[in-house]
């Protein structure tokens, strides 16, 4: 941490979340709670709650929640320290330069230096594209019917064929070669000196959620290699964490995000009025911007390349949004090669009746499958059937997997008598998928184990947030190195040490984690979805059930740990009794 505990504490307190929110989302007050539509998904109706008393937000239908500071994270894409930052300006606390210590102001800076040499030579390639010097560049992307609008829109550039003038200007305006060579904006050669690697190329600035360029995409003019050439990796540049068109597609609120392949398919979408189009960045989709992509949609349509790599990459794309519980579908560009040369020969409504039509990425996958083999050869034929019988194994739910199975056999004529049995007879050898997580969804296993432990934990310390005045009752019997994820036994031992001391801030327990993604998990364990129950004895038996699972489950866990760890003996004598107290005792919660 930057900031000391008491600091990011203090001013916390001073940023009421719901006046801060107020400032970015129109919000209703119902009940305790104000009520807005997510910035976080697309929806109609509000399920994005801010509670004054806690805090905090959490958006029913997303999952989204935190407290003041991931919220500016998560809405204005700001590091955490760029979050404190900018809370303690707006309620006027000092921070002390002190508390940095050297290494990591020097990583601050650096990072703020990237951002500004990067905004400098996009605004050295825009002033190029649209001088008499880039002329080339300009009136390649008027061949390719880009409106300047749009250029201006993406901030499109150009690099001349001197590679060296680049550098003399960012000089000029007070870079070090360093920094410059850091950034990827130029190399150093005993025969050239400092010279850039973008010359002779069209450039597409590549900006985070919050438009700052981070990099840079380069065509190149004709036929030269590479084709496109695309900034290197640097510490404000994670090519996995990004999307290319992100910045706009996060508030296009068309209900679904298409993913294309290429920056000019991007930006021909966008032109066309696609505004949820992105794409990655010269590399292959990853689970990461799966991730990204979810905090906006559950739905994702693929408009890859028509060719065989992009059938490959749609392949590839598919499995990774199945497994971040998004579904996919595919956009077919025939007879086209991409988006782009699509638009440009059929236009906007065409795409829209693509779009209408795009295929479940299940009957994507086995339509591609089908090509593999003969239909015409018995064999062959009965592989084809086995690999769909394969795939449907991989769907976990019953009911899922019948539909499938009644769809596809429907479509390919196979009876769906054989059909069935035949994935019976598949299961049976390999055993049926695991489910996914899908951690939006909420859908759950009900066979694992871990994840039901946590489950019962996630409950537990949502239900003591809630109602405080249950720490008092349970104490004797659950500690936080009952909760066996590690995550959580901190959350829980930050929230115990609190409650001893009568305190009860949940919101600032996030903000102890520095790690963005453990924030992020933090949060949600206050916002675990309690049984609705309308008896206080119905209340109060389910309340017991959870502290009884979380404790046995902590037994199990230290009983296991024993042969390895004597110091876990403790832990199960302790727990064996309390578990015994426990069975024969009634919580009561009033
Ligand atoms: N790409 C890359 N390096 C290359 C070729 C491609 O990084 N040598 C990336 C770029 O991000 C590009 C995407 O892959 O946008 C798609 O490649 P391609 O289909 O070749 O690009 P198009 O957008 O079709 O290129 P253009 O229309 O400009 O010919
Ligand atoms: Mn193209």
């Amino acid at each position: 941490m930057y900031y000391s505990q008491e600091l990011i504490e203090e001013v916390r307190v001073k940023n009421d979340i719901v006046e801060v929110i107020s400032g970015y989302l129109k919000m209703q007050k119902k009940g305790g709670n104000y009520w807005a539509c997510c910035p976080f998904h697309n929806e109609k109706t509000p399920s994005f709650s801010v509670s004054g008393s806690k805090q905090m937000y959490h958006c029913f239908g997303c999952g989204a929640s935190g407290n003041v500071y991931t919220f500016l994270m998560q809405y204005e894409n700001y590091s955490f320290q760029e979050a404190v930052k900018a809370l303690a300006d707006r309620a006027g606390v000092p921070l002390p330069e002190i508390e940095y210590n050297e290494e990591m102001r020097k990583r601050e800076n650096r990072r703020a230096r990237l951002l500004e040499v990067n905004k400098e030579a996009a605004k050295f390639f825009y002033y190029q594209l649209r001088s008499p010097h880039g002329k080339v560049g300009y009136e390649y992307l008027k061949k390719r019917e880009l409106s300047d609008e749009t250029m201006h829109r993406f901030g499109l550039g150009y690099a001349g064929k001197n590679g060296a003038e680049l550098v003399e200007y960012l000089r000029k305006k007070g870079f070090e070669d360093e920094i410059i060579k850091e950034a990827g904006l130029a190399s150093y050669s005993e025969k050239r000196g400092m010279t850039s690697p973008f010359w002779n190329r069209v450039m597409y600035p590549i900006q985070d959620t919050n438009h700052r360029v981070i990099g840079f995409g380069g065509r190149v003019m004709g036929d030269g290699e590479p084709k496109y050439l695309n900034s290197p990796e640097t510490p404000i540049f994670d090519k996995r964490r990004n999307l290319y068109g992100l910045n706009y597609a996060r508030t296009s609120r068309s209900g679904n995000m298409i993913l294309c392949e290429g920056y000019m398919d991007v930006i021909a979408m966008h032109q066309a009025g696609f505004t949820q189009a992105v794409a990655s960045l010269g590399t292959a989709f990853t689970a990461e911007q799966a991730n990204l992509l979810r905090r906006y949609t559950d739905s994702v349509l693929l408009a890859y390349d028509s060719d065989g790599a992009g059938v490959k990459a749609a392949l590839r794309g598919i499995g990774i949004l199945r497994e971040a519980g998004l579904t996919a579908k595919v956009i077919n560009m025939q007879p086209y090669k991409d988006p782009d040369e699509f638009m440009k020969a059929l236009g906007k409504e065409a795409f829209e009746e693509r779009i209408r039509q795009a295929e479940n990425s299940f009957f994507f996958e086995i339509r591609i499958l089908e090509g593999q083999f003969d239909m015409n050869d018995p064999e062959s034929k009965t592989k084809f059937h086995r690999e769909i019988a394969r795939k449907l194994c991989e769907f976990s739910e019953d009911v899922e997997r019948d539909n499938y199975l009644q769809a596809v056999a429907d479509k390919y004529f196979i009876g769906v008598d054989n059909l069935r049995k035949l994935v019976a007879s598949y299961a049976a050898q390999t055993g049926l998928a695991k489910p996914v997580e899908r951690p939006k969804s909420g859908v759950q296993s009900k066979n694992n184990p871990q994840e039901n432990a946590k489950k019962s934990q996630r409950l537990l310390i949502t239900w003591v947030t809630d109602e405080p005045a249950l720490y008092e009752k349970i104490k004797k019997y659950i500690s936080a190195e009952d909760f066996t994820d590690d995550l959580y036994q901190e959350v829980a031992r930050k929230l115990f040490e609190e409650l001893e001391r009568g305190e009860y801030h949940p919101a600032k327990i996030i903000s102890m984690f520095e790690d963005e993604d453990k924030q992020r998990e933090a949060a949600a364990l206050f916002h675990t979805s309690l049984p609705q129950l309308s008896t206080g004895q119905e209340r109060a038996k389910a309340f017991h059930d959870i502290v009884l699972a979380v404790k046995k489950n902590s037994y199990e866990y230290y009983t296991a740990q024993m042969g390895t760890d004597m110091s876990a003996l403790n832990k199960v004598i302790e727990g064996k009794k309390a578990l015994e107290e426990l069975a024969k005792t009634h919580i009561s919660l009033d």
